[in-house]
């Protein structure tokens, strides 16, 4: 039986540091990397490819968003189940994207397409993959500190990562019994493209990024360990935790006054 890793938004960011994580430390015979950059996602296999005994790595071109998107993934797994048996070992739901700007002035149609993305790919994802997980198989899916409070500025990149993170802490409740983790990520600031495809163009790096290498390694270590809400900076944990007496409407009021986020949406 073929043992698969699936890792979507694998190549940037911090997708394509869950690949190199997880290749160098998998019981998966196989990784499957699911993105739409088709050279991008080569560039990553190559990467793993140079060191010698890792798991075989597929590459995926495939735009996952929407109703679509989740069909596409659907058909890809019947097939592969044609040309041998698999059983999906670990799901990171990791593509998605943000945009920078109110939400007057940022274009409606990207707005939806977020949703369609962060929201019901990563939803029909693990549905898809339901019926291939197993006794001891895990899913990731990546939210963001952004989920624990409506934030001005962020306005549906902050629901959609609240829905992220309610819905994986839900599907942990029902999946225990099937002896399958789930775990949702939520990190601050991270280096990688967010910004620069969040603000299209006007910011090209994450203000006061993290390095994703230490984000995705203590991920990994505590979904191993069955942990359903990861942080990791302190500071992290402390904004997480001061969410919770900060009302709503007074976040994302101040946030919308004082954390303009530029965008060059037209
Ligand atoms: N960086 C941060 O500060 C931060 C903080 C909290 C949470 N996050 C979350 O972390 C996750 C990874 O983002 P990142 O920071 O690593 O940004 P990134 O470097 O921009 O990576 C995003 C990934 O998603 C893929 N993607 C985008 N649209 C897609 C689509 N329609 N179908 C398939 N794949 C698609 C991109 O690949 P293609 O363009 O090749 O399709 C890319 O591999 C996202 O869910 C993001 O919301 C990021």
């Amino acid at each position: 039986m073929r043992k698969i890793t699936i890792i979507t938004g694998a190549s940037s960011g911090m997708g394509a540091e869950f690949a190199r994580q997880i290749a160098n430390d998998t019981e998966s015979s196989e990784i499957w990397l699911f993105a739409r950059n088709k050279e991008k996602l080569d560039s990553v296999k190559e990467e793993i490819d140079k060191k010698a005994g890792l798991p075989q790595i597929k590459c995926v071109p495939m735009n996952l968003s929407g109703k679509e998107g989740v069909a596409l993934f659907k058909t890809f797994l019947a097939t592969e189940k044609i040309s041998g048996a698999f059983e999906i070992d670990l799901l990171v739901n990791n593509a998605g994207f943000g945009t920078y700007g109110e939400f007057a002035t940022t274009p409606l149609e990207k707005e939806l397409e977020m949703i369609d993305l962060n929201c019901t790919s990563l939803t029909g994802l693990c549905g898809a993959a339901l019926p291939y997980l197993h006794k001891n198989s895990s899913i990731i899916n990546v939210a963001s500190l952004a989920a624990f409070l409506p934030l001005g500025n962020f306005a549906v990149y902050a629901a959609t990562k609240a829905y992220v993170l309610s819905f994986s802490v839900a599907l942990a409740a029902e999946l225990k019994d099937k002896g399958i983790k789930v775990s949702a990520l939520c990190p601050g600031s991270v280096s990688t493209d967010f910004a620069n495809v969040a603000s299209n163009g006007a910011r090209k790096e994450v203000l006061h990024g993290k390095d994703p290498v230490a984000v995705v390694a203590h991920c990994l270590k505590k979904a191993k360990k069955g942990k359903r809400i990861i942080l990791w900076a302190k500071k992290w944990k402390f904004t997480a935790f001061m969410s919770r007496f900060i009302g709503r409407y007074l976040g994302a009021r101040y946030t919308y006054k004082y954390n303009k986020r530029p965008s060059e949406w037209s």
